[in-house]
């Protein structure tokens, strides 16, 4: 179990799986890379990884796969299909999962694994795509300590702060879900303060300043001033997947019997944001629907005319 990880396969080559795997080419691994999309995997071939036809074919050239998709369900279609990452994975071989997935699916992900020779690390990941761009990622890992031990120098490739929060799968999850919740209930509550101080005379300048004080992490910042520019084109994160993430929080919170009554509010907004043609915008404009429920002008579609 001591050997190190030479070998990677990377799956899913979204806004966030590209960045992750530039970095892990950086970083000197050898990589191959497999996504839906073909044309997607093209920049990563031309840096020097190896193009894959299945997720099973980039599986077996590796110690380690990585895989970055869209939620529970196409990571088990990828995982357990005919051609899937089970079917090419060598025995003994890793799987370490940063989807934004349930808890539940963690757990079942590492029973699989177990029952297949291999092994599961959950390792759900926080930050934008310029944040995966720069490597600069956080994530919650969790699973056994050998195995985690094994892909440290891999996944600080990606990450610049790895924390280990134990061997129970579900429980990297169940911390991504409440920074996602805490993450998202911010947002809502920028908006809604800034729709009050539109109405209510308040420079947004004095906002600005009173939000750069009050909540300093870069992130939070720039969806501050997403908020108070009303400028969603740009997509870190679309708007129509972060319905997924808030439908995760509302059953997390259902399955522990502690209530999120926030992501109720803003499940909903998520809805209305859709209904309206939002869902392609950065998940940061329902802001637009905040200003709708005030009576203020806003945006169909998130785009200010
Ligand atoms: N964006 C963020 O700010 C952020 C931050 C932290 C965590 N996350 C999480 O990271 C994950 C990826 O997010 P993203 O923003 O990178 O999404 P994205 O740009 O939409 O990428 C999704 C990836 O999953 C693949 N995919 C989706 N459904 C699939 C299926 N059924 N079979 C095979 N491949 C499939 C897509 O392939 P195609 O190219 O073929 O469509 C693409 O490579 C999500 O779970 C998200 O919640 C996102």
């Amino acid at each position: 179990m001591s050997e190190a990880v030479q070998n990677v396969a990377f799956i899913g080559l979204g806004r966030m799986g590209t960045g992750m795997a530039r970095n892990i080419l950086k970083a000197g691994f050898r990589l191959t890379v497999y996504n839906r999309t073909a044309t997607k995997m093209q920049p990563l071939i031309d840096a020097g990884a190896a193009g894959a036809s299945s997720p099973g074919e980039a599986a077996a050239a590796a110690d380690v796969v990585v895989t970055s998709l869209m939620d529970d369900r196409s990571v088990l279609d990828v995982v357990t299909g005919e051609q899937g990452v089970l079917a090419g994975l060598k025995l003994g071989g890793i799987h370490i999962g940063t989807t934004t997935v349930s808890p539940g699916h963690a757990a079942r992900m590492a029973d699989l694994h177990a029952a297949h020779g291999t092994h599961y690390v959950a390792g759900p990941v926080v930050g934008r795509p310029d944040v995966a761009e720069a490597g600069q990622l956080r994530t919650f890992v969790a699973g056994d300590p050998a195995v985690i031990a094994r892909c440290d120098g891999l996944l600080h490739a990606y990450c610049q702060m790895v924390v280990n929060v134990g061997e129970k799968h579900q429980v990297a999850n169940s911390l991504k879900l409440a920074v996602n919740y805490m993450g998202v209930s911010l947002i809502e509550l920028m908006g809604q303060v800034y729709a009050f101080g539109e109405k209510s005379g308040i420079d947004p300048q004095h906002l600005k300043l009173l939000m750069a004080t009050m909540f300093p992490q870069p992130q939070l910042q720039e969806y501050a001033e997403r908020i108070r520019a009303r400028d969603f084109d740009e997509v870190g994160f679309a708007l129509a997947a972060g319905l997924k993430d808030v439908e995760l929080m509302l059953q997390a919170s259902l399955d522990a019997r502690v209530a999120f009554p926030y992501a109720s509010v803003i499940r909903d907004k998520f809805l209305s944001a859709i209904a309206h043609g939002m869902g392609d915008r950065d998940w940061s404009a329902i802001y637009e629907i905040t200003r709708m429920n005030a009576g203020l002008e806003w945006a169909r579609g998130g785009r200010p005319s």
